[in-house]
């Protein structure tokens, strides 16, 4: 019987990420630089595995929502007349004898320079400023002159890609309200606070929908999305106890936003947020309006003209994978020894099964598990793998993730059977070689629920 232990750290998240090649600093034979990582082999693979989940279910499964990917750099007024220039803004207090800076609503958060660490202004020879507001989009200059006229930003979020091509989405890809536009790329934000491993990058990726309503269908639809959202999550196996939704106070509502609802999720620092919700009324196609003189609105075919209501999803792969990392993260004892086990949904583990040759050097075993591993690699990411013992390569799987692997011995060799073995029971049976494709497929399709428990 297995025996598991909690609690999931970040410090485990994190050396598992590098152990097994997820995630790394990013640059890091200069050193790093902060809040900023790469993702390696597994990393990518199972980013994938959630932008493409998350595509499905937002745009492939449904009829009122397109795709669209905009531009990184924007004109520069799309910020000004979003507010980002003048608003999207951290207040920050610097201290004048370590050099550091810290987020002045966030204090008690901040770490001293001077050991022992202590709070910024806890030590007699801290010097810290009043609060001034520090912007925090990244600047970039467009073209040959770096002066005023050539500032441009690096956007920190998608979603003005998204208002600025409302018109284009409307006439070209002809819907009307409700409907819904898509999109996921990458993000820049200046942040102070950094840290926290992917919860809150500089650089990270986000998976955005605007979606477009009659006003007077705003909170409806502002409701169904929250629900289908957390039903994403719990769908992918995400465990109740640690999913949760909890509205915004007025007084902490971004400017935009007339109501906000997140999905906040238990990480080792506490619930917090995984994905927002928003209902951002009129204010996105009504500034776009005002700015640049394009009139964002809907006309009916009767003739009738409003500016639709904006509800959004908005979310990080970064923070879900965050999320599914923890969720999954489990250490057992079994058999008196310990494993360490990522327990992820099937359909968001980086690889799907494992192709085992129980002894690597016999080449009757090698060329059925090359034959096997060429027939499932066309479908899914599998993985082959024949060096060192076969406890230590399940191991190996197990700490990445793969949901299943099948073992090609002596058996297979008489009668054309592979054992299969269910990375979560650890249970083993015997498959037909030819039925593994059918089997495979089958399995992933299947509804899987966490094992950890609740
Ligand atoms: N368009 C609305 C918007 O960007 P947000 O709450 O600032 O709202 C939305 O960001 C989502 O993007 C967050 O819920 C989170 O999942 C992700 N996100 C924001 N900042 C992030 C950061 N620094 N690192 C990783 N993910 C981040």
């Amino acid at each position: 019987m297995a025996e598991t232990t909690e609690p999931v750290t970040m410090d485990k998240i994190v050396s598992l990420c590098r152990r097994r090649g997820f995630v790394f600093p990013s640059s890091e034979i200069y050193g790093g630089i902060g809040s900023t990582y790469d993702y390696g082999h597994y990393g990518v693979l199972a980013k994938n595995n959630i932008r493409s989940l998350w595509f499905q279910a937002m745009v492939q499964e449904r009829d009122d929502i397109v795709a669209l990917d905009s531009a990184v750099i924007l004109n520069p007024r799309v910020w000004e007349a979003s507010g980002h220039v003048s608003g999207f803004t951290d207040p920050l207090i610097d201290c004048r004898t370590c050099k550091l800076r810290f987020r002045a609503d966030k204090l008690e958060d901040g770490r001293c320079g001077r050991k022992p660490s202590k709070r910024p202004g806890e030590f007699s020879e801290c010097d810290l400023t009043e609060p001034r507001q520090f912007n925090l989009m990244f600047e970039t200059h467009v073209g040959a002159l770096e002066d005023a006229s050539s500032l441009a930003y690096l956007r920190p979020e998608t979603a003005q890609g998204i208002f600025v091509n409302f018109k284009n989405v409307l006439q070209l890809a002809r819907r009307r309200p409700p409907f819904g536009i898509a999109q996921v790329g990458k993000s820049f934000r200046n942040e102070i606070t950094p840290g926290n491993f992917l919860f809150r990058m500089r650089e990270f990726e986000q998976m955005e929908m605007e979606y477009f309503v009659p006003p007077a269908e705003a909170e409806q639809w502002f409701h169904y999305w929250v629900d289908a959202r957390y039903r994403w999550y719990t769908d992918l196996g995400v465990r109740e106890s640690h999913l949760r939704r909890r509205e915004h106070e007025a007084s902490e509502r971004s400017h935009y936003s007339s109501a906000t609802t997140d999905l906040e999720y238990l990480y080792p620092i506490g619930w917090s947020e995984l994905e927002g919700i928003a209902n951002r009324g009129e204010y996105d196609l009504t500034q776009h309006t005002q700015h640049s003189g394009a009139r964002l609105e809907y006309v009916g075919e009767g003739g009738e003209r409003y500016t639709p209501h904006v509800i959004e999803p908005a979310v990080s792969i970064d923070r879900i994978l965050l999320a599914f990392l923890v969720d999954g993260y489990d250490e057992e004892i079994v058999a008196e020894r310990e494993r360490t086990v990522l327990r992820l949904h099937p359909r968001v583990a980086p690889v799907k099964a494992a192709i085992l040759p129980l002894i690597g050097k016999n080449a009757e075993m090698v060329e059925k598990a090359r034959a096997l591993q060429q027939e499932l690699r066309r479908r899914h990411v599998v993985e082959y793998d024949d060096g060192g013992a076969i406890g230590r390569r399940y191991r190996r799987q197990d700490e990445i993730g793969t949901p299943f692997a099948f073992t090609i011995d002596e058996q297979t060799l008489e009668d054309e059977t592979v054992t299969v073995r269910d990375r979560d029971s650890l249970a083993q049976e015997r498959l037909p070689i030819g039925g593994v494709r059918a089997w495979l497929d089958d399995a992933l399709e299947r509804d899987w629920k966490s094992p950890k428990s609740e």
